[in-house]
């Protein structure tokens, strides 16, 4: 019976469906097949975007758990993925093209209200508490998580959105500095968990706006919306080729057949990765500036040239990589229409060199694995992934040569670093949403 009636109301909502509108049919297609979901509306118990398949079942009882152990009550759970992303790298706050998708691996959260004059924040994983009064927020010390779930109940306030006290006991199964998002999918979770639990009505287009800036204005980190958008739009066995300007996306279904995406862990992430990340989007806005352009999505190569004098040829190899990475998302995007894995392959490799010594965010580890799967023609491209200097790269790898690399790469990695990589396979996975 329950299922039926989550069937009805899940037809009911789709009588109002959005479709995505697009100047450039070639990188679309037919419009009418591309149901998007930006705009829906937020209901329970059914969520459009379904189950997810594979989530971590024993993390979600054991933050119910502490959550009933410490608060007494019964929590209202959030699941929010992580992301990967194939292609499309720092293009995002250039107002460019990327190509994520949600993955089954994310942050957990339970919810409930609070009979109290301040709110409380749990991170179980940390054994980290903190309490907080809705009326002063103001950001913690740099680096905390505390600023991630403050910044979000800080943005709500700022829109006037009525919250009152509440207790969230979170936590999750991708680390910290990955490149895997561990932090969209945690402001992403507290906005979702947030709008459900004081019925504030927000779509999800507005949520992930929210946890964009509670990431510019209380983390410091003046992220692009690619985390937020694929970790809460995701859909199951899809990437998102995302326009980053006007934030909506065309899902490709992901079925490589013999070939998968794995994600190789180089369990580091140097310091000033935030500030290098901040200078590299201003750099980027100057010469968008110069060029006399919104961003440097409307700029060609032939554009850059000609202002060639007028910067650094640091900064005009950084511009360049923003103009090239965007093409090649759209290449990327034709390549896996036509099942060209070959080429999908290049244009990550492509990405990578990019990325390396043009825009400059690579680090020794990343670059050390990915030059050893140029050994292997079983891997038919590898990149580092989100914004560098450590965290993950991930690898186009025949399904058949998993488990020899797997054993190769930790070798050498370990011989060469003194440390343990880790490795991931990840499921593609729905976004945000409430799990029983
Ligand atoms: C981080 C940011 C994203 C994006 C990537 C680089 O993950 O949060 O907005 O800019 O780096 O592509």
């Amino acid at each position: 019976m329950k299922c039926l009636i989550n069937v009805l109301s899940g037809l009911k909502r789709k009588c109002i469906p959005h479709f995505v509108f697009s100047s450039s049919a070639t990188v679309y297609g037919n419009p009418k097949t591309n149901l998007i979901y930006e705009n829906f509306p937020i209901g329970r118990p059914f969520s459009p975007y379904g189950n997810t398949k594979k989530m971590n079942i024993s993390l979600a009882n054991k933050i119910r758990a502490r959550f009933q152990d410490t608060f007494e009550t019964e929590p209202l759970m959030i699941f929010s993925p992580g992301r990967i992303n194939i292609i499309g790298e720092h293009t995002d706050y250039n107002d460019g093209f990327v190509f994520p998708a949600a993955v089954n691996k994310g942050i957990i959260a339970a919810f409930g209200k609070r009979d109290s004059n301040d709110s409380m924040a749990y991170a179980v994983d940390k054994n980290e508490k903190v309490k907080f009064s809705l009326n002063s927020l103001k950001p913690l010390a740099k680096g905390s998580w505390k600023n991630y779930v403050i910044g979000v109940v800080a943005e709500l306030k700022k829109r006037n959105k009525g919250i009152s006290n509440f207790n969230i006991a979170f936590g999750g199964d991708i680390p910290g500095g990955a490149g895997i998002s561990s932090s969209a999918a945690l402001e992403n979770s507290v906005v979702f968990g947030l709008n459900e639990l004081f019925d504030i009505k927000l779509s999800r287009q507005e949520m992930i706006l929210i946890s964009q800036k509670a990431e510019h204005n209380y983390v410091g980190v003046k992220c692009g919306i690619m985390d937020q958008y694929a970790s809460m739009h995701g859909i199951e066995n899809h990437a998102l080729l995302l326009d980053c300007r006007t934030v909506k996306s065309k899902p490709f279904k992901i079925n490589f057949k013999e070939h998968t995406l794995i994600l190789i862990n180089t369990n580091v992430k140097h310091r000033l990765s935030d500030s290098a990340y901040n200078d590299r989007r201003s750099v980027c806005e100057t010469i968008a500036g110069l060029l006399n352009v919104k961003a440097l999505r409307d700029a060609s190569e032939f554009d850059l040239e000609a202002i060639k004098n007028k910067v650094t040829s640091e900064n005009y190899q950084k511009a360049l990589y923003v103009i090239q990475e965007n093409n090649r998302v759209i290449e990327a995007s034709k390549a896996l229409e036509t099942g060209n894995l070959e080429l999908l392959g290049k244009l990550i490799y492509a990405s990578h060199e990019g990325l390396r010594h043009q825009y400059k965010v690579s680090c020794e580890e990343l670059d050390f694995l990915v030059d050893q799967t140029k050994l292997n023609p079983q891997i038919l491209g590898a990149r580092m992934m989100g914004g560098g200097f450590g965290g993950c790269t991930i690898n186009l790898i025949a399904r058949t040569e998993i488990e020899s690399f797997k054993t190769f790469i930790s070798k050498v990695y370990k011989k060469k670093f003194n440390t343990n990589c880790s490795i991931y396979n990840v499921s593609l996975s729905n976004g945000t949403k409430i799990i029983e």
